[in-house]
């Protein structure tokens, strides 16, 4: 299940996702519709779970740990969870306090994404964040010394005030974490329309700056135990998250909240994107519904093959061969390796995903 939760105290210049930075004060009944709207689905249709639970719960903003935690923990309480239930909430680091983390851990979570962005005060000023790089490394910390949590963090590089310095910072400040830390995300800096970024016409750098960064992280990572598991995803072996990779693997997922996305077999349905259409949904039909879309077997197909392209080991070596023999392209199986009869796409594959993805399906 994934519970988006929608709350900020300000935009970030880059951000595009659905945020309020003014309705926090609509936190108790937000998280009522959740709940009705959790309910609804249990006792209506796909994900009446008849005595399973949520193998895996993600709390994904805007800005989870904005609200006040007894939300979370009357949440989560309210829900059935599988045994050994991953439950994760992305933490801003102006948010981190140890008995926030204690109460986490209390309520059933089991691991935190901290947004660092950066471990650059000029990078994070650009981006408008309100944490410096003092305060991430402060909140990865308290993280890290809270028995029973595993933790992340998130990176974004390639803006134009970063250079290579600087991302080697951030790069080599992540690599000395990792034994405390055992998930990282770097995501190429995209400049989204109606974003701050957007409107002052910034430019994020060019591609081959920006495969170079990537590349520069890759071995970093790897170098200290974290392997890549999906293009922009590093981990231990125990610090995968099993959330996402159900994401990749064309998993059936209940979205709940404002916006959120469903996916159920061939369906796809999404909520209304607004605070409070989506709380005055709820209340009239039980559910944040807004519409949806049934998948035909041409476009399942493209999609499972653009995230199977996504993750290590994604395509068994036969369906690989088999996507090929449809091209002229042999030399297209360069790009990948092959361990144990699963084939992934090597580092500077991956750079390339897009294309071969283009070149598979065409
Ligand atoms: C839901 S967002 C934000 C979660 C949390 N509020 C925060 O700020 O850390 C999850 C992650 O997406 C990434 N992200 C958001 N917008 C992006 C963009 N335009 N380009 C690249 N990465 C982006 C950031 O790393 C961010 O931490
Ligand atoms: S990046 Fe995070 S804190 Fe910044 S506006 Fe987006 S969701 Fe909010």
């Amino acid at each position: 299940m994934y519970v988006h939760v929608p709350f900020c105290t300000k935009k970030c210049s880059y951000c595009a996702f659905n945020v309020s930075h003014n309705g926090l004060h609509l936190q108790g009944d937000y998280f009522k519709a959740l709940g009705a709207e959790v309910l609804h689905y249990l006792t209506n249709g796909p994900f009446e779970l008849r005595g399973v639970g949520f193998d895996t719960v993600y709390f994904g903003g805007g800005t989870p740990s904005l609200v006040d935690p007894s939300l979370i923990a009357d949440f989560l309480a309210s829900i059935p969870l599988a045994g050994g239930a991953e439950v994760s909430i992305e933490v801003n680091p102006e948010s981190a306090r140890r008995e926030l983390f204690t109460s986490y851990v209390d309520s059933g979570v089991t691991r935190v994404s901290i947004g660092v962005q950066s471990f650059d005060d000029k990078v994070l000023c650009y981006y408008g964040r309100t944490h410096d790089a003092a305060g991430a490394e402060r909140a990865i910390e308290l993280a890290v010394e809270t028995e029973g949590l595993s933790v992340g963090i998130d990176l974004v590089y390639g803006s134009e005030v970063e250079d290579d310095k600087s991302w080697s910072r951030t790069v080599l400040k992540t690599a000395s974490l990792a034994t405390g830390i055992s998930h990282v995300s770097a995501y190429a800096l995209g400049i989204e329309k109606r974003t701050k970024l957007h409107y002052d016409k910034a430019k994020s750098q060019s591609e081959d700056v920006l495969a170079e960064r990537y590349l520069m992280a890759d071995e970093a990572f790897e170098g200290c135990g974290l392997q890549n598991y999906e293009i922009s995803n590093w981990a231990c072996t125990d610090g995968r998250c099993r959330h996402n990779a159900n994401y990749w693997s064309w998993g059936d997922y209940l979205g709940v909240g404002l916006g959120a996305h469903s996916h159920f077999g061939r369906s796809r349905w999404w909520n209304d994107p607004s605070l409070k259409g989506y709380i005055a949904a709820v209340k009239t039909q039980g559910t944040g519904f807004l519409a949806g879309e049934e998948l035909v077997d041409s476009q399942v197909e493209a999609e499972r093959l653009m995230l199977a392209l996504r993750i290590q080991g994604g395509l068994s070596e036969k369906e690989l061969k088999t996507w090929v023999s449809r091209t002229e392209s042999e030399e297209l199986l360069g790009l990948f390796e092959i361990v144990n009869g699963r084939a992934s796409l090597k580092p500077r594959g991956r750079l390339l995903a897009d294309g071969v993805f283009r070149a598979l399906s065409a």
